[in-house]
């Protein structure tokens, strides 16, 4: 198959000489799959298909929107009540009624749960928890786990002498231009590590107003860390708030949380709640969300009504469909896919994580190289395909079997290229970014 890019790689040249970094998110980086080949612009999605901007045609087999989209891109249910918003005003001087219901259904979900908040995006929606947080203990650390978003309360994290974040996170995410007074202000503890945990707890328990961290991402939490935390917290009156902005409806009908029966103070969700279109969510109980009205928190695009009603046509398609059953579906015979032309091209690699969030590395010196030659073969063969998966509900077993025929392709040329010490001669391009670098 003849197959070109220019048309993306021209635009995206363009774009670096005038948008700083050349994208407005780090994970969208064509750098971050394979530099000078990935297509890094779009011009239809829909399902989980996407064109390009030379008109090529691809299988979503990554993030799907980074993680947003868990009902396909362009959900047709969706986007039907987005327009019917549109067509009737999606902003005015009055608010949206739909806050109220959309509210209502979150509160019907977690029960545990009195007051709700809404924001658009991840980081904020995060950034807004720590405040409420902060605001109901009159305190200033935070304890952290995973990763929070960009904002200052979280990067604070890397000013620490000895740089806490990095290798625990994106390492090398720059706090450049944090002020350096937040110093101190939070430091974080590693998933599943009880020590870690009751050290930080142990130091600075005492003016700690939150605990913040995802429930779980890529595998069942020790049940002993969830209830050391949540009893340490509860005892010293520091709120627990569970970040479900990616693990939130993937694998049951609400938070993880309520799977592994850990019940926080705070929960906040975004990404998948608007299925593409911004919309976050602080939920929690009264005592903790109260003090939401005595901080300052108020943003005149949080009153916008698309990011609502896409919410609230995206729950209910959620819950009809049973989302969580069918990524399930999907993903395990993506790993089933891995795991079987693995063996039987005798390539050595690893699988991990819940199949809604599959993935896998490879065991071998040249592993960066490896996981961007998989993604070149793969756009080769019409598929935007790396070493991690979201599946959606887009996605059927036709599409994975199709998948699993370049599967098997690309590992045979791939153990082929090894046996012969040639694993990075084949790629046309320069290996693939991890985490944060800046770009040349
Ligand atoms: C767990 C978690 N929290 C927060 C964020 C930040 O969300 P956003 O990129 O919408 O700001 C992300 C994004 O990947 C995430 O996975």
């Amino acid at each position: 198959m003849k197959y070109s890019t220019d048309r993306t790689q021209n635009l995206y040249k363009e774009a670096k000489k005038i948008i700083p970094g050349g994208t407005q998110l780090l994970s969208k980086r064509p750098e971050m799959f394979a530099p000078g080949q990935w297509p890094g612009y779009f011009t239809q999605a829909k399902g989980c298909e996407v064109w390009d901007l030379d008109g090529n045609h691809y299988y979503d087999m990554t993030s799907n929107g980074i993680g947003a989209c868990l009902l396909g891109f362009a959900d047709p249910d969706v986007s039907k009540a987005v327009k019917k918003r549109i067509d009737n005003g999606s902003m005015c001087t009055l608010n949206a009624p739909e806050e109220v219901e959309l509210a209502k259904m979150l509160l019907d979900i977690h029960s545990w749960a009195d007051m709700v908040r809404f924001a658009r995006t991840g980081g904020e929606t995060s950034a807004v928890a720590v405040r409420i947080a902060r605001a109901a203990t009159d305190k200033s650390i935070v304890a952290i786990c995973g990763y929070h978003g960009w904002h200052d309360w979280y990067l604070a994290a890397n000013l620490g002498e000895n740089d806490s974040l990095r290798g625990h996170l994106l390492s090398g995410l720059e706090p450049l231009g944090v002020p350096t007074e937040l110093r101190g202000t939070n430091y974080t503890f590693r998933y599943n590590c009880i020590d870690d945990f009751m050290d930080v707890i142990e130091k600075y328990g005492d003016n700690m107003a939150a605990v913040i961290m995802e429930p779980c991402r890529n595998e069942d939490p020790d049940p002993e860390f969830l209830m050391c935390i949540r009893e340490e917290t509860k005892k010293r009156g520091i709120l627990l708030i569970f970040d479900e902005i990616t693990i939130g409806w993937r694998r049951n009908y609400g938070g993880a949380h309520l799977i592994l029966d850990c019940i926080p103070d705070i929960a906040i969700f975004a990404k998948t709640l608007g299925n593409g279109h911004p919309i976050g969510a602080i939920i929690g109980t009264r005592k903790a969300m109260e003090s939401a009205d005595r901080s300052f928190i108020s943003s005149t695009y949080w009153t916008e009504s698309v990011g609502y009603v896409a919410a609230i046509a995206t729950l209910k398609k959620m819950r009809e469909i049973k989302i969580w059953d069918h990524v399930d579906k999907i993903g395990n015979l993506v790993f089933k896919a891995w795991k079987e032309k693995a063996d039987k091209h005798g390539l050595d690699i690893s699988i991990g994580g819940y199949p809604c969030l599959a993935h896998f590395t490879y065991n071998h010196k040249k592993a960066a190289a490896l996981k961007t030659l998989y993604t070149q073969l793969m756009l080769e063969r019409g598929f935007l395909g790396n070493t991690a998966i979201y599946p959606t509900a887009a996605h059927t077993e036709e599409i994975v079997e199709k998948y699993s025929e370049a599967i098997d392709e690309v590992f045979r040329i791939q153990a082929g290229a090894i046996r012969k010490g040639r694993a990075d001669e084949l790629l046309k391009g320069p290996v693939c970014h991890s985490g944060f670098k800046r770009l040349l």
